[in-house]
């Protein structure tokens, strides 16, 4: 079979030749109704019998791997699909750096691997959950149709991580396979795994936010394993990442458009300073103060992602060639780290110091440093779109310590800026900081549906171009009535 194109004949489209692995092949059948019913309980709520014009992928071709066409989401063909094997790949960093890879788990890392997998599969279906009351209110269809191709994309995602636990790990894979579809995002008895995806996603907003911050956080952890000793582990979140990359094209053009349309509103309504909170409101669009307070909640809750900055699990992870560095391959050293240092950001006497830490231990500081710089282009963008229409205001990122939960600052209290300061102040201004319960109403009083073709509410502008170079007017939902 050709590892380029996907077999749709089986019941699980994939091009891991499935159909002479009859025990694997047996393990997923199981395990599909369960998915299904997951899907159909925590998926989207309603639009399940909408024709929606969704990208499957059909290839692990880079350069054509997806084709579109109208498809109802519980018949979306989520399938298992590995980037192509590298012939003689080695591992590229770690103490069994230069050796082959692994195409099987090797015992002494065996539960270490689990871990690793089930922690990135149980964030894949926690975001449908937060996300699934959002399609009652789409500005749009062409963004309804974005949400839920990130949905049946995360779906998939699910998939992968599944398919590695029940081929790779027996028994007790097949059993962490269960649980992934059992826990649920916000649920007080049995939550996800990780914070940022117990959230709430009440809003547009924050699904943009979302899609732009923590996907990200996402994009980083694949490429990290994407670098991983074990082969099938790093040829699934390859793959991944050609689909993630549209996540966070949601993300960053869906907070361009939002910041576009209130300068352009603020403009026609001459008003000159974006502070002015109350009259810019009025116009039905979200004052840019508020679009901060969003980005600063969704940055600090994704930097938790990342974990402690110096940590001997990330380290043991590397040395033992399971979890590499973003770009590990491009980085010049000996990649081992045996006696390199990195400066981790530290709370020393009071006062936030750079600590030069053995740069093994210090890999999650730096995976998070990767990220912060990543985010960065996307606040470029977004100002330069503030200063072209006139305004004096800069979107920035808030410093690592302001709102932590993990990690180096989560017993303190500190500004964006990064300034200490004591639980009084903070809890007198952090409203100012952070969306408050008025800010998240004034946001939901905007979250009213938008179905006609080729219309957009007016809080958020039309996209520049349409997905699959679509019309402006085209439908990318076929709303069922
Ligand atoms: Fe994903
Ligand atoms: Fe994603």
């Amino acid at each position: 079979m050709n590892i380029m194109n996907v077999d749709y004949s089986t019941k699980i489209p994939n091009n891991v030749n499935l159909s002479e692995d009859r025990q694997v092949l047996k393990a997923l059948e199981g395990w599909h109704p369960g998915y299904m019913d997951w899907w159909n309980d925590m998926g989207p709520e309603g639009f399940q019998q909408s024709l929606v014009y969704l990208r499957t992928a059909y290839s692990v071709d880079p350069r054509g791997w997806a084709k579109f066409d109208y498809v109802r989401m519980p018949e979306y063909r989520w399938g298992i699909l590995l980037a192509p094997q590298e012939e003689n790949r080695v591992i590229p960093f770690g103490e069994n750096y230069g050796k082959p890879a692994w195409q099987e788990v090797p015992g002494e890392h065996r539960a270490t691997l689990r871990r690793l997998i089930v922690i990135q599969g149980d964030t894949e279906p926690a975001s449908v959950e937060q996300q699934r009351h959002l399609g009652k209110t789409a500005p749009s269809l062409y963004d309804l149709r974005n949400l839920f191709q990130v949905n049946v994309e995360e779906g998939r995602h699910l998939w992968a991580m599944v398919y590695l636990l029940q081929k790779y790990f027996g028994r007790d894979g097949r059993e962490e396979a269960d649980d992934l579809l059992r826990r649920r995002s916000g649920d007080a008895d049995s939550p996800r795994m990780l914070g940022a995806f117990n959230e709430a996603t009440p809003d547009w907003l924050s699904f943009f936010m979302f899609t732009y911050f923590t996907d990200r956080d996402g994009k980083m952890q694949l490429h990290s394993l994407a670098q991983s000793g074990f082969d099938p582990l790093s040829r699934t979140c390859r793959f991944m990442l050609t689909e993630e990359a549209h996540h966070m094209f949601v993300g960053e053009t869906g907070i361009s458009r939002v910041v576009q349309r209130t300068c352009e509103a603020m403009n026609q309504a001459g008003i000159a300073d974006p502070a002015d909170i109350a009259r810019v409101r009025a116009l039905g669009v979200i004052d840019l103060p508020t679009i901060q307070k969003k980005l600063n909640l969704h940055y600090s809750l994704s930097l938790d992602l990342f974990g402690s900055e110096v940590s001997t699990n990330a380290a043991n992870a590397f040395n033992a060639g399971i979890k590499g560095r973003y770009r590990e391959t491009q980085i010049d050293d000996d990649h081992q780290l045996k006696n390199a240092t990195y400066p981790v950001l530290k709370l020393v006497d009071g006062v936030i110091r750079r600590v030069d830490e053995p740069a093994l231990t210090a890999l999650n500081m730096r995976l998070r440093d990767d990220y912060t710089q990543d985010c960065v282009k996307g606040l470029l963008r977004w100002n330069k779109i503030i200063s072209l229409a006139g305004f004096n205001f800069e979107l920035a990122l808030p410093n690592v310590a302001f709102h932590r939960q993990i990690g180096e600052f989560k017993d303190v209290n500190a500004t964006p800026e990064g300034a200490l300061i004591d639980d009084a102040i903070w809890n007198a201004r952090k409203g100012e900081w952070l969306p408050s319960t008025a800010d998240g109403d004034f946001i939901a009083s905007l979250m009213k549906p938008v179905t006609g073709t080729g219309a957009y509410a007016n809080w958020i502008s039309p996209p520049k171009v349409g997905i699959d170079n679509k019309p402006g007017d085209f439908e990318y939902v076929k709303i069922e009535t």
